[in-house]
């Protein structure tokens, strides 16, 4: 299995405050992995220094090989590999629909304005908003907002999704229609690291489930062991206040 992301022993701190403590984990091309814990056990933190928004204090992150946490490494180049969608959007808010999907592929990828409307149109098509290219963010419900995010970072056809809980700013209706997108995705076989606190869906798209507890991972598996069969008493406790609520 070739591996796209190799985590080792990656560490965060922000001063004192020890917030990832040596990390280490994988993500295999065409697998769905997703991160699951408590508010404040480090996820988002962990996905961040992945795409280098944060800067990890110590460890590895091997992609296709090569540590890019070494100096001499190219971090635009690097970075045009992940695709990142966030819980707030970060739509430009004033682009239309199609205007978000291809400045990135005109800028960070040199794509000509008529080829990046050909991609655009191609994964706006994938998430069902081909209809609205015309429209500002602030004309679309969340949802829709949520599922541009997606077509956008599509459009630079990444080699991993990485989802930052994409559906914890949504009104309740419309979780369903960019959890439908997402499984799609799944199965289309893209390699996507999702953080969500969205756990059936957790447990039906993911070909493995990590489990962070207080800056580390406490427990991974395949959803069947972690959901139904958890081994340590940490994730037991977390699945029992989660699954209740
Ligand atoms: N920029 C920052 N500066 C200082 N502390 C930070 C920063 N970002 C995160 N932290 C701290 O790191 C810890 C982990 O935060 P993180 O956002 O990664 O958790 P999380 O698992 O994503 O939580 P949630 O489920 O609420 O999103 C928290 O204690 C948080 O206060
Ligand atoms: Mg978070």
């Amino acid at each position: 299995m070739e591996k796209i992301i190799d985590i080792q022993h990656l560490n965060k701190s922000f001063g004192s405050n020890e917030v990832l403590k040596d990390i280490n984990f994988s993500v295999n091309k065409g697998e769905v992995v997703s991160i699951i814990g408590s508010s404040g056990s480090g996820k988002s933190t962990l996905l961040r220094c992945i795409n280098l928004l944060e800067k990890p204090s110590g460890g590895q992150i091997i992609y296709k090989g090569e540590n890019i946490l070494d100096d001499k490494h190219d971090i635009p180049t690097y970075r045009k590999n992940l695709g990142m969608v966030f819980q707030q959007f970060n739509l430009f808010n004033n682009h239309n629909v199609l205007s978000n999907c291809i400045v990135g592929q005109i800028k960070v990828l040199k794509r000509s304005k008529e080829e990046a409307e050909n991609v655009a149109m191609k994964y706006l098509k994938t998430v069902g908003m081909d209809r609205y290219i015309n429209a500002k963010p602030k004309q679309l419900s969340g949802g829709q907002k949520q599922r541009v995010a997606i077509a956008r970072a599509l459009s630079m056809e990444p080699d991993v999704m990485l989802f930052d809980e994409p559906t914890s700013a949504l009104d309740p209706e419309m979780v369903g229609e960019v959890l439908k997108v997402m499984k799609e995705l799944a199965e289309s076989g893209l390699t996507m690291l999702i953080v969500t606190h969205e756990m059936e869906f957790a447990k039906e798209v993911s070909d493995r489930v990590v489990f962070m507890d207080k800056g580390v991972i406490a427990e991974e598996g395949n959803p069947e062991q972690i959901f139904n069969h958890p081994t340590q008493e940490r994730t037991k406790e977390f699945l029992k206040r989660t699954l209740k609520v």
